[in-house]
């Protein structure tokens, strides 16, 4: 088992490009299943969950190349098996992305239920409401969501709450569908914006996706595309937390800051300078943060998959920050460990009120979900002393190489073998 090492201290500077979005690659490479011809997708990041759904999209049938290099291609030219098995499903929840597609192109689909993570029960009850909607059967059987319909009918489905995977799996479903769909309450993330590019590309006609109405206009088939996928907004977001946590400076390239500024604004007003570009963001850090109030939301507020990141910086901040995870349930798994740096953080349900310490002081801590490794991390770098961060497979389902990156930028950080 891997672990990380680090000697805090250091500021950080330098340039870093920002890889592509782990959390569009993922519905992306799933859309393949929607067309017999083939798709390229560029600028693809290397990353294990990335394998992963590579690795359950060969097992149907669908011919996947590249992975692990910027350039990935995929053939669905037949779906022999259309079923996610249980064994790949536990290791990623996104691979419940499938499940519209192939109800969509073959019209039967049996997908593993993918069960609770660390962060909360995630069901994917809008996602099986959606498909009811749209005239499929579903079955719960042993685990497996049991799906059927001989074609999907276009209809109006509105989420009580947004979500994101939801919203790209049933926008995957309608694009193959008779008649249109709309989907009302939709979530707004650029991942979802950037997946109806991509079937629009194939042939598909979606309209609104980033707004919270989405118009599916169905058609009888797609075709192949090549698409490039968008940065990934937390990795960027946690590289200018890592700037702003050691008084670096730092600027991200190939970002998109229009992806950015809920994070951007938290952390202007942390006391943090930012100058946007075209696609690039520089970030310095000057003295000590102020204390700020988070309230995660679903875009364009404060992601959640910041929440953590965000956490690390005000442990050491001026003042006191109250921070609020409004989207999951249990995403704070990360306090304890900050605990153990030294870090002065109390927890009421869904708040965790923070009081910023001058300094925190290196330990052994364990990483339990990916943002929580990347909070970690950041505490680390700002931390006296050293912090050795273990589990941290968890890490490499979502950054590429992010030790490279920061020894790139200066940091002391190693992988060494336990
Ligand atoms: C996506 O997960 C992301 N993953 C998550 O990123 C991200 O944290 C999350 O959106 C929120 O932004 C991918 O895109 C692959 P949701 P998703 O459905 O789609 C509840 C990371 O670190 N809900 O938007 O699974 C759910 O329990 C990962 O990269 C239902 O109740 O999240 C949660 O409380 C972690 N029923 C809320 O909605 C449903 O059918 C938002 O979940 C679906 C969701």
């Amino acid at each position: 088992m891997d672990q990380l090492v680090i000697r805090g201290g250091r500021q950080l500077s330098g340039e870093v490009r920002v890889s592509g979005a782990k959390n569009a690659a993922l519905p992306l490479m799933a859309a393949a299943l929607l067309s017999e011809e083939p798709l390229e997708l560029d600028n693809a990041p290397r990353l294990v969950d990335v394998r992963t759904i590579g690795r359950l999209l060969r097992h149907m049938g669908v011919e996947v190349a590249g992975e692990g290099t910027p350039t990935i291609r995929l053939r669905a030219s037949t779906v022999r098996r259309p079923e996610a098995p249980y064994d790949l499903v536990k290791t990623m929840r996104a691979s419940v992305l499938v499940l519209g597609p192939l109800v969509a192109r073959i019209g039967r689909a049996r997908v593993s239920l993918p069960g609770g993570c660390a962060i909360g029960p995630r069901p994917i009850n809008l996602h099986l409401m959606g498909l009811e909607r749209l005239g499929a059967t579903i079955r719960l059987n042993q685990g497996y969501v049991e799906a059927e319909a001989a074609r999907l009918k276009g209809a109006r489905i509105a989420f009580d709450l947004q979500t994101v995977t939801g919203t790209e799996n049933l926008m995957m479903a309608a694009a193959l569908a008779e008649g249109t769909t709309i989907l009302e309450n939709a979530a707004c993330e650029p991942e979802v914006e950037d997946l109806a590019r991509l079937l629009n590309a194939m042939g598909a006609k979606v309209e609104g996706a980033g707004t919270p109405t989405i118009v599916i206009h169905g058609v009888p088939s797609l075709g192949g595309a090549v698409h490039r996928i968008i940065p990934d907004r937390i990795e960027a977001g946690t590289f200018a937390i890592a700037a702003a946590i050691t008084g670096g400076d730092v600027v991200l390239r190939e970002c998109r800051p229009d992806h950015l500024e809920a994070i951007a604004a938290k952390l202007e007003e942390a006391g943090v300078r930012l100058q946007a570009g075209q696609d690039s963001l520089r970030v310095t850090g000057a003295g000590r943060a102020r204390a700020v109030n988070v309230r995660t939301q679903p875009f364009p507020g404060f992601a959640t998959d910041m929440q953590a990141q965000m956490m690390a910086l005000m442990t050491v901040a001026d003042g006191r920050s109250v921070i609020t995870e409004a989207v999951f349930e249990n995403r704070f798994m990360h306090v304890n460990e900050l605990l153990r740096l030294g870090a002065d953080i109390t927890i009421a349900g869904n708040t965790a009120v923070v009081q910023g310490m001058p300094a925190l002081l290196g330990a052994p801590v364990m990483a339990t979900d990916l943002r929580a490794s990347a909070c970690l991390i950041l505490a680390g770098l700002a931390a006296q002393g050293t912090t050795v961060i273990s589990r941290i497979y968890h890490l490499d389902r979502g950054y590429e190489v992010i030790e490279r990156k920061l020894t790139a930028l200066g940091a002391d950080i190693e992988r060494v073998r336990a």
